[in-house]
């Protein structure tokens, strides 16, 4: 989203496919130069910085790390360290922020939370994840499917489980870039309503089911994430509703013989999807986890609107 001149990656709903295809070519191009050993100081001295209000492994490793290899430098802020956790807003947050550092990327489970602090910042501001969307995972994801099968548009994809963050980005993506998304969720825990919107909005790229088994026939690709996210409070109730949604080798069996398996990971084996699916042949879960890093350094270069070419 560019608000004025600034440069927000919030949701990808609020992109082209071509800003977004953009994108996906400066990671693609990023991720062979850093394969040659070269690692251009397109950020040279910029600063990113990160606050986490929740756990993460995978964004801030990856930002932290993708920054350095561009040059610039990170500080890892923690929501409950600072002034946040005694009610400071998040627009005064923001203000002050942006008089030192040149971005902000923030994990904030309240999505109205990140709007607050993007239309405040002077600065670019990144979706690190909220209960809404998370963004810059499916960045990752579409690079890996076309790393592996190529163009992804006209792609049969099949999610399988919970209706949350990462689906609702998925969602997106699968308007934009035109694939058959099938999501197959219990009755339950069916998508709320701003969810429920974009799956209309999405027409024929988006059809929501209960079978989990009518959604994998015949994918080309399958995901699955956690039956439990963060703020979630009633996770031994999603277990037991989840449950027929398991992603297993007879799940996966009824998919294209070449289908892969994704999952944002951190993944809760045993429940969503078994060791035999995940640390099998068909698993690309670690590709998306790497592709984490080359995915968002081209999204850092787009915020702060540097050309990598
Ligand atoms: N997939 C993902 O965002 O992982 P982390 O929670 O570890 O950052
Ligand atoms: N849906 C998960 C994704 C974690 C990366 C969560 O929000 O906890």
């Amino acid at each position: 989203m560019t608000t004025g001149s600034l440069n927000h990656f919030l949701s990808i709903d609020d992109f082209s496919y071509a800003e977004l295809r953009g994108m996906l070519n400066q990671a693609t191009a990023l991720k062979a130069r850093l394969k040659d050993g070269d690692r251009p100081q397109l950020l040279k001295d910029k600063v990113l910085a990160m606050i986490f209000e929740r756990q993460s492994t995978r964004t801030r490793v990856s930002f932290d790390v993708g920054m350095r290899q561009l040059g610039g430098q990170t500080l890892m802020l923690s929501g409950q360290e600072m002034q946040l956790s005694r009610e400071e807003t998040l627009a005064d947050t923001a203000k002050v922020m942006s008089r030192y550092v040149d971005a902000i990327m923030i994990r904030i489970l309240s999505h109205a939370d990140l709007l607050e602090l993007a239309e405040a910042a002077t600065v670019p501001v990144i979706n690190g994840l909220t209960r809404r969307a998370h963004p810059c995972q499916i960045m990752a994801d579409l690079m890996t499917f076309e790393e592996h099968r190529g163009d992804i548009r006209g792609a049969k994809i099949a999610w399988v489980g919970d209706s949350n963050n990462v689906l609702h980005s998925w969602v997106n993506a699968a308007e934009l870039f035109e694939c058959e998304l099938t999501i197959a969720v219990p009755d339950e825990y069916s998508p709320e309503k701003d969810l429920m919107q974009d799956i209309t909005r999405a027409g024929k790229y988006a059809k929501l089911i209960e079978d989990p088994r009518e959604a994998v026939e015949g994918a080309d690709l399958v995901i699955t994430d956690t039956w439990v996210s963060m703020g979630d409070v009633d996770a031994a109730e999603r277990r037991r509703v989840l449950k027929p949604y398991q992603v297993n080798t007879n799940l996966m069996s009824l998919a294209n013989k070449d289908a892969l398996f994704m999952h944002c990971l951190p993944a809760h084996r045993g429940d969503e999807v078994t060791d035999e699916v995940i640390d099998g042949p068909q698993s690309v879960v670690f590709d998306e986890a790497e592709n984490r890093l080359h995915a968002q350094k081209a999204v850092l270069c787009w915020a702060f609107g540097v050309e990598t070419n």
